[in-house]
């Protein structure tokens, strides 16, 4: 918390603290996996500019740490709990000051927690595959939320959504833009395959998804179609196969949509490929994992101390 090391109990914020009142905070979701060399984090760089572009278009003006920084404090966090696979939740978030809604009127605090996180939609659920609907709700209109920003506002939306579809008996929330097309999920990026072609909804509107990133790049290597356009809800009914992606989610395949089953209703064999693909990146046995991956450093004598004191 502010470049301390402190336990949980102690990561806590002030009442009125602006963050928490107005959603004025930017986060990042990240994952270390256990790789045969030691835990690494997948895709650091781009998670590290994201949070840092993300606050940068909420408004904050400076920020305490730098993005080198922030990344050594990332492998710090990981490296002091001594987790050798986890979720890792960086936020940046306006205190002291700006309850009048001015952020230049606070300041900007940053936390770091990490903890470990499996199958996010549920235990066999990566096997499976899951059940969504298309949400009663509609994704932000970009000139409502600034939807290319991870701005924890932004998710009272994917929250409302997702409450709604649990509540209805399904996993996760479909959410089309304000045209109608699919946008995306409550926390994942959405691809349709159809006679062969992935088709993944463009950038416009939504999240850019670092492993929706990783997934096309995985895709065109192992020679597969992979295109982005707009796609409209029945071509989710006839699909051959409907699979997400996000860093919590990873690649997980969607067996039914609005109770109409998708393709045989089990992993179809492209879902398969990217999935086992980016298992193996994510693993460090993949080409492309050297590029991506980026070894936990182990304390230094300093943050060693800071434990100790802690
Ligand atoms: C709304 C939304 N879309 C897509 C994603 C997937 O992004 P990424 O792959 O960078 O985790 C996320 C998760 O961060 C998200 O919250």
């Amino acid at each position: 918390m502010n470049g301390r090391l402190v336990p949980e109990s102690e990561a806590v914020v002030p009442f009125l603290t602006a963050g928490l009142h107005y959603g004025m905070g930017v986060f990042e979701g990240i994952r270390c996996y256990d790789t045969a060399d030691g835990p690494a984090v997948f895709r650091l760089r781009d998670h590290v500019l994201r949070l840092v572009a993300s606050a940068k278009t909420l408004g904050f003006r400076e920020l305490p740490y730098d993005e080198a920084t922030l990344s050594a404090a990332i492998h710090e966090t990981i490296s002091a709990n001594a987790l050798r696979a986890c979720y890792i939740r960086p936020v940046i978030f306006l205190a002291e000051g700006g309850m009048n809604l001015n952020i230049d009127t606070g300041r900007p605090h940053v936390g770091i927690a990490v903890w470990p996180w499996k199958e996010f939609h549920g235990e066999g659920s990566l096997d499976a595959g899951i059940r969504v609907n298309v949400s009663s709700y509609t994704r932000h209109h970009p000139n409502i939320m600034m939807t290319r920003a991870k701005i924890s506002g932004n998710y009272v939306n994917s929250f409302l959504a997702k409450t709604e579809s649990v509540r209805l008996g399904f996993d996760d929330a479909v959410l089309l833009d304000p045209d109608g097309y699919v946008a995306e999920c409550t926390g994942e990026n959405l691809f349709v395959v159809t006679r062969g072609r992935i088709i993944t909804p463009p950038v416009a509107g939504i999240l850019e998804g670092i492993t929706r990133d990783t997934v096309i790049t995985l895709a065109r290597d192992a020679g597969l179609t992979v295109v982005e356009e707009r796609i409209v809800r029945d071509r989710l009914y006839d699909a051959d196969e409907v699979f997400l992606s996000g860093t919590a989610a990873e690649v997980i395949g969607v067996r039914e949509v609005d109770f109409r089953t998708i393709g045989s209703g089990s992993i179809g064999p492209i879902t398969r490929t990217v999935q086992q693909a980016f298992r193996q990146t994510v693993r460090g046995e993949h080409h492309r994992s050297p590029e991506w991956l980026e070894p936990v450093l182990p304390l230094d004598d300093e943050a060693e101390a800071k434990i100790l004191r802690a």
